[in-house]
């Protein structure tokens, strides 16, 4: 199948949190095996496993020792060739988490740099710099960490003496590498044939965007690194060499690229001879209500089309605040009509039920529009955030790094509740797991949710199967009803063969849907009309 990754539904799995074979309480590949047959039946192309390798785990596996071994706590490299296997017996594909921006400090190139000394090669394989004032006791730049604090962490020399200094962008524990030198590239290139020899199809690329730092660490205004961006940015060297590494292989194996960069940079990615995918955040960012939704599909169309990319949507990740909390806590309509604004934003417990109605409808709009989509695990049972963990069980370093001020992502990683009444719900065998599931979870289990029709699994259980049956769904070219009012999204989706409808009302009046055979509403029509925050498919009389 030519291009399969331009319109393919990606399953994001979170491997501590998806399954738990060993009854440690925490997921891994033998429980992902297990599973394997639910993700077949929901309909997905592909996975993403989020990192397995070898990592003393201070960010949960962003931060690889042995980028060659799989990590005990997941299991063996025989379990993960049963996996690729076993996925691909059911005509899934696999593709693995790829972190390049930085090792872990137990990495053997990190030991043997800070072993080595001033000056050596193998501190060149990292960025080592001397440090500012006295005796070196200031770091080397103002730069500070995306997880808090300063980017720059100090080591002791061999001989004991206070050393030098070098940058992470995230963790001290995540050091960066230094992707001006050769040898990194080597290797790396060496490590992705290590993974498609074993019949990966492809890799999610961490951090993409910020391989190449300013080598001169200039002090800026507000400690933000300086990261070389534009159509001539070194990176991009690295991305095409990369591809040489894809394309030598059968089967169409790619890469995606994760970066927050605006849509052009992130466009300059997907050229010709570069990666194939790269996540577009701002359904992440967006509403949900019409004018936001409706540009980020614009504004992501519009920037992969010079260079004849399709685009990649996602709502939900291992990063994020689940979407049904979002949804069910952005904005709430005032009574009172305050000049020049019709919302105000009030923030407010979250109303759990008003979010996973909109998430709802957000997915008939994810699922609908043309390119690849990605859905992170339990956003198919519409699982909300947990943000009443205890402090003492936060896991994140991002709680540590920032002083106890920021709690972290622990929130959407909470284990997926497979079945039962009470925890671990089928996760696991173990009472205890990584992080404590909630007890009202009971209704959101697979086992639940599967038989009941009103469920979120059952949407989009059935709006996946539309999607196979109708290729103008994820495929189509896209055209918007511009008569539509300003809180209601309609567009329709057309190929030679077919136009579906697709409309999305966030605004408080039903409105009615053109006539055609309805596939799928996001809640049942009240008198025919779709009523507020619901999304429908209609298939169109030609
Ligand atoms: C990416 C990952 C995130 C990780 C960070 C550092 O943003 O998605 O989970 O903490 O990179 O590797």
């Amino acid at each position: 199948m030519a291009e399969w990754w331009r319109d393919a539904i990606v399953y994001q799995i979170y491997p501590r949190s998806f399954a738990d074979a060993n009854g440690d309480g925490v997921g891994d590949l033998r429980g992902i095996t297990a599973r394997l047959d639910y993700l077949a039946d929901l309909g997905v192309d592909a996975l993403w496993l989020g990192p397995v390798f070898a990592s003393p785990q201070v960010d949960h596996g962003y931060d690889v020792a042995d980028y060659r071994a799989i990590d005990p706590l997941f299991g063996t490299l025989a379990d993960m060739d049963v996996l690729i296997a076993a996925a691909h017996a059911r005509g899934i594909r696999v593709t693995l988490d790829f972190v390049p921006n930085h090792t872990s400090d137990q990495h053997p190139w990190f030991r043997t740099a800070v072993e080595a000394g001033r000056g050596s090669p193998e501190r060149a394989r990292y960025h080592f710099r001397d440090g500012r004032g006295p005796g070196g006791n200031r770091p080397p730049s103002n730069w500070c960490a995306v997880f808090g604090g300063s980017s720059w962490t100090r080591v002791t020399e061999p001989d004991g003496s206070p050393g030098q200094w070098y940058y992470h962008l995230f963790a001290a524990e995540q050091p960066d590498l230094n992707w001006a030198n050769p040898e990194v590239l080597a290797e790396f290139c060496d490590v992705l044939r290590f993974w498609l020899d074993r019949g990966v199809d492809g890799f999610r690329i961490d951090v993409a965007d910020g391989l190449i730092k300013d080598p001169a660490f200039p002090d800026t205004p507000d400690g933000s690194p300086i990261i070389p961006k534009g159509a001539d940015s070194p990176v991009h060297e690295v991305y095409r060499a990369f591809r040489r590494v894809l394309d030598a292989y059968p089967g169409d194996r790619i890469g995606v690229i994760e970066t927050g960069a605006d849509d052009e940079i992130v466009a300059l990615f997907l050229r010709p001879g570069e990666m194939h995918l790269a996540f577009s955040f701002r359904f992440v960012h967006a509403g949900p209500d019409a004018a936001s939704l409706r540009e980020a599909v614009t504004r992501t169309l519009a920037a992969n089309a010079p260079v004849g990319a399709s685009a990649t949507w996602v709502t939900d990740n291992h990063d994020t605040t689940r979407s049904v909390t979002r949804y069910g806590s952005l904005t709430k309509l005032v009574g009172a009509y305050i000049p020049g604004e019709r919302r105000t934003k009030v923030v407010t417990a979250p109303d759990l039920a008003a979010g996973a109605r909109r998430a709802r409808a957000v997915a008939l709009l994810l699922l609908a529009v043309p390119g690849a989509a990605f859905l992170y695990q339990g956003q198919e049972l519409g699982l909300p955030n947990v943000d009443d963990l205890p402090e003492s069980l936060l896991q994140d370093p991002i709680w540590e790094r920032s002083g106890h001020t920021v709690r972290g992502r622990d929130g959407c990683r909470i284990p997926m509740p497979w079945a039962g009444d009470r925890p671990p719900f089928g996760f696991s065998a173990s009472p205890r797991t990584w992080l404590p599931m909630p007890d009202s979870w009971a209704g959101l289990t697979v086992e639940a949710e599967a038989a009941d029709l009103s469920s979120m699994l059952t949407l989009y259980r059935d709006a996946l199967r539309l999607r196979r049956e109708h290729r103008a769904l994820g495929r189509g070219a896209l055209r918007w009803d511009e008569a539509a009012s300003p809180d209601v999204l309609a567009f329709d989706l057309a190929t030679a063969d077919e136009t579906v409808r697709v409309v999305a009302n966030f605004g408080t009046t039903p409105v009615t849907l053109p006539a055609g055979e309805l596939l799928v509403a996001s809640v049942p029509l009240e008198e025919g009309r779709l009523p507020r925050d619901a999304a429908a498919w209609v298939r169109r009389r030609s």
